[in-house]
């Protein structure tokens, strides 16, 4: 999805119309031909993603019309801050949305050929672990406290790979091996209270690759960790990305996290997307006030260290109303200064921000030209 397309390769034009073209087949599983002899698939298509949850203090607009496409083995990374829908939307995705009082109102999340929202709940099962694995932000959360860490690896080896004990325990104690945990065999009859909470962290990650998954979920699977080990655990994610072949969502409420690792970036706000971009675009060539104030919160490695960080004044919307405008309106600067009252009224579409290349990678919601100070 990236800048300047290499020889051979076809446009996002003629891409949409072999979409169209393999809308009809009975598996449209849509191709991107990069050049002679590779192809590069979409993996996960998202369109129109709207999820609700209708509680006894009113209805939460938590996911507002999301859409977004994954390539194999590309990251992309989701930040915001608190409350924006990025959990929700991964949630929706995986078909793990608690109902009630969580309901997904519409959308279609396409993956390889199947609208995943349609699915049983017996078919989904088989998908999530197995094609799409998910890693939480606390892994004490998610392991289960009173069996060993090699009953719970071995569960799903067993479900989706069909292996008997024996090639479990084997297979589970490489993947502890590979995530760097020591004495890795011995290791499979511990409980994970006998781990630390980086370990942990890498007991999940082994988990989530057991089965070679196409895609992997991070939600916030560093926060809990002090600074050195969520470096360790970042570079570890980035070398078995690239060994798995895996595709890969990253979420976070901080940028500096996925500036390293994702190939893509999607600013989330208010349970839309404000701005989305490549890394380059994104970091380089922000167009969104909502961005440009998580931005300014960064230390940058080429600052002289006077810089002040600013912080985005004011907290992150009540989602239990929908605004008819800008969700970002009541905090944003650029508003302020250049008098833009559309802002409270009118919701800006999220349209191509144009650059010299000529694609359509970079795309932003906003009424304010912020390059060029005028609406
Ligand atoms: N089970 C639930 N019941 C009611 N509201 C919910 C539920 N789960 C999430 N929400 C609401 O949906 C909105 C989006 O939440 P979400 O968890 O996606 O945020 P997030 O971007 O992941 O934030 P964080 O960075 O804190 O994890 C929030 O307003 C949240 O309160
Ligand atoms: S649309 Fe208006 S309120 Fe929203 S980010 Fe742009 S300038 Fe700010
Ligand atoms: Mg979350």
């Amino acid at each position: 999805m990236s800048g300047t397309l290499p020889q051979g390769a076809i446009s996002r034009e003629e891409k949409l119309s072999f979409d169209n073209l393999s809308a009809h087949l009975v598996h449209p599983i849509e191709t991107l031909l990069l050049e002679e002899g590779s192809i590069l698939a979409v993996l996960l298509d998202v369109k129109d993603l709207i999820v609700r949850f209708y509680t006894q203090e009113g209805t939460v607009y938590a996911v507002n019309g999301v859409s977004f496409e994954l390539d194999e083995g590309e990251t992309l990374g989701i930040v915001g801050e608190s409350g924006s829908g990025k959990s929700v939307s991964s949630l929706a995705l995986m078909g793990l949305i608690p109902s009630p009082p969580g309901k997904v109102e519409s959308g279609t999340v396409i993956f390889e050929g199947r609208d995943l929202l349609t699915l049983k709940p017996d078919q989904m099962r088989l998908i999530r672990g197995k094609e799409i694995a998910m890693i939480f932000q606390d892994p004490m959360t998610s392991l289960n406290p009173v069996l060993t860490i090699g009953t719970q690896i071995t569960e799903s080896l067993k479900l989706h790979e069909g292996m008997n004990t024996s090639q479990s325990r084997k297979r589970a104690a490489d993947l502890l091996d590979m995530v760097g945990i020591p004495d890795a065999y011995r290791r499979l009859d511990d409980y994970p209270h006998q781990f630390s909470g980086g370990m942990r962290q890498r007991v999940m990650i082994a988990m989530g690759l057991s089965c070679n998954p196409k895609l992997l979920i991070a939600d916030e699977p560093t926060t809990a960790l002090d600074v050195t080990i969520q470096a360790q655990i970042i570079e570890l994610v980035k070398q078995l990305k690239d060994e798995f072949n895996m595709a890969m969502i990253w979420i976070t409420h901080d940028l500096g996290v996925v500036a390293g690792i994702a190939d893509r970036i999607q600013v989330m706000y208010g349970g839309r997307i404000m701005e989305s971009g490549s890394s380059h675009e994104v970091f380089g060539d922000s167009r969104h006030p909502y961005t440009e104030g998580l931005l300014g919160s960064l230390p940058r490695l080429d600052s002289s260290g006077e810089e002040k960080l600013t912080q985005i004044e004011g907290s992150p919307p009540d989602m239990r109303n929908e605004p008819a405008g800008c969700p970002f309106a009541p905090r944003c600067d650029v508003r302020e200064r250049l008098n833009l009252e559309r802002c409270w009224d009118e919701r800006p579409p999220l349209e191509t921000v144009p650059n010299a290349g000529g694609d359509e990678t970079h795309v932003m919601s906003c009424w304010a030209d912020i390059r060029e100070g005028v609406a």
